[in-house]
């Protein structure tokens, strides 16, 4: 007897590829039914799948008829195989919820065949802690997964896992695990396809970022330092790793707590800080958010320094610390891709932060204004301007966790965009 697959249509743009997909079952003698969703009639006509299937396309749980003639039980009995394709964000949380309150998840909530969930949705979506909850308990619970593959979306501008698998290894997977089934194996975990997140957007870069404020010494005692909290570098480090990358974080001295899934260098002066970032090169992407200081003690005493008799107050000579940034922005063996500063100023803030760009030879400048009345520096709120040498957008204030998380965004979007790798 044929097989036979009950194709479950969920609400998302890459419903039209199942159209593809019933197209290729049947090619393969392979019987499909399908129930849509209520959100799918929105993108495909039920008419386009009931021509394609050659039946009926059951759409409504409290369609009367349905009902009489085909219950939801049944539509689940007379099937080998469920396939949820696509598997939007809403209908993994209803699955995962054991919702049943449509045709399609009352059908999934009273099967006992197996269910092969193709996901497609918007890589934030897909990277979103509540969606990671429900696949991992619906994996749990053993359905299995076939995608999300990474790459364009729909939407422009939009790039990242989230793809909904091609119709073909939908019917690959399909078609293993009906095999399965009818040799009376137990469909395993195992079989999973795809479905992890090390797709995220930013897996496989290195990014290394500079935080905090430095410490010059000026004897063994006394320092140099400047009011950097290290708050906002150590935010985007964080975000960074959340997307995937590689982070490593060069950090003067703060009182943070290391950020997770970072490996974490501290260090003092800038001259240590440019020797640590030096030696992580080569990277992919360079952001600099260190408040490094401008100037060290040239004659930094190897002794504390004593009050004399005379009461001569001691003078110090500073000299000029190497820029990091601009070392790293015209590095000639290893630029990282995309090289990121930032312009702390307290006047005529996007004026400055063009010519900083264009002085240090970096691709982007962020720039805030750090005057004490914006209570930026130590605080938890920022507002920046992001320069290009195109383009220039002003944010509206944000936490600095949340201008992390959208500057990563971004920087994710425009690696994706120039599909540069590092060595
Ligand atoms: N920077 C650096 N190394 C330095 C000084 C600055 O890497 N020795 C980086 C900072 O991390 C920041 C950018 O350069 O990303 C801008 O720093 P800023 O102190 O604002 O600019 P300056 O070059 O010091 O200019 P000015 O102090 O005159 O505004």
């Amino acid at each position: 007897m044929s097989k036979r697959i009950l194709l479950i249509i969920g609400g998302g743009i890459a419903a039209y590829k199942c159209l593809d997909f019933v197209r290729r079952a049947r090619e393969r003698g392979i019987a499909v039914r399908a129930v849509m969703t209520r959100a799918a009639t929105e993108f495909v006509t039920p008419l386009s799948f009931g021509a394609l299937t050659n039946d009926n396309v059951y759409s409504d749980l409290f369609d009367l008829n349905d009902e009489r003639e085909i219950g939801h039980i049944r539509l689940s009995r007379e099937a080998d195989l469920i396939v949820v394709a696509p598997a939007t964000a809403d209908l993994l949380a209803k699955m995962a919820g054991g919702h049943a309150n449509d045709l399609a998840t009352a059908v999934l909530m009273a099967t006992d065949k197996p269910v092969l969930v193709a996901p497609a949705m918007n890589p934030r979506m897909w990277l979103h802690p509540a969606t990671k909850r429900n696949v991992a308990t619906l994996d749990a619970d053993g359905i299995q997964f076939i995608g999300p593959s990474s790459g364009e979306m729909a939407e422009r501008g939009e790039a990242g896992p989230g793809r909904m698998a091609e119709p073909l290894d939908i019917l690959a997977a399909a078609e293993r695990l009906m095999g399965e089934a009818a040799d009376g194996r137990q469909t395993t975990r195992g079989l999973r396809v795809v479905p992890d997140f090390a797709d995220a957007p930013l897996a496989g870069r290195h990014v290394v970022v500079t935080s905090g404020p430095t410490h010059e010494p000026i004897d063994p005692v006394r320092y140099i330092a400047n009011r950097s909290s290290g708050k906002q570098g150590h935010a985007i480090a964080a975000a960074a790793a959340k997307l995937g990358a590689r982070v490593t974080l060069i950090s003067g001295p703060v009182t943070l707590p290391d950020p997770a899934d970072c490996r974490v260098v501290h260090v003092e002066t800038a001259a240590e800080m440019m020797a640590a970032v030096e030696a992580t090169l080569p990277v992919d992407i360079a952001i600099f958010a260190a408040a490094v200081a401008d100037w060290r003690v040239a004659n930094a005493g190897r002794e504390k320094i004593k009050k004399t008799a005379a009461s001569r107050v001691p003078e110090l000579a500073l000299v000029e610390n190497a820029d990091i940034l601009r070392t790293v922005a015209h590095h000639r063996r290893a630029r990282p891709s995309l090289v990121i500063g930032f312009a702390a100023e307290t006047e005529h803030v996007i004026e400055h932060a063009k010519k900083k760009r264009k002085a240090k030879g970096c691709d982007w400048i962020v720039a805030n204004d750090v005057s004490p009345a914006t209570e930026v520096m130590g605080g938890d709120r920022n507002t920046i301007h992001l320069v290009s040498s195109k383009t220039m957008e002003s944010w509206p204030e944000m936490s600095k966790a949340d201008v992390a998380d959208a500057l990563m965004r971004r920087v994710a979007e425009h690696m994706a965009q120039i599909g540069a790798a590092a060595e």
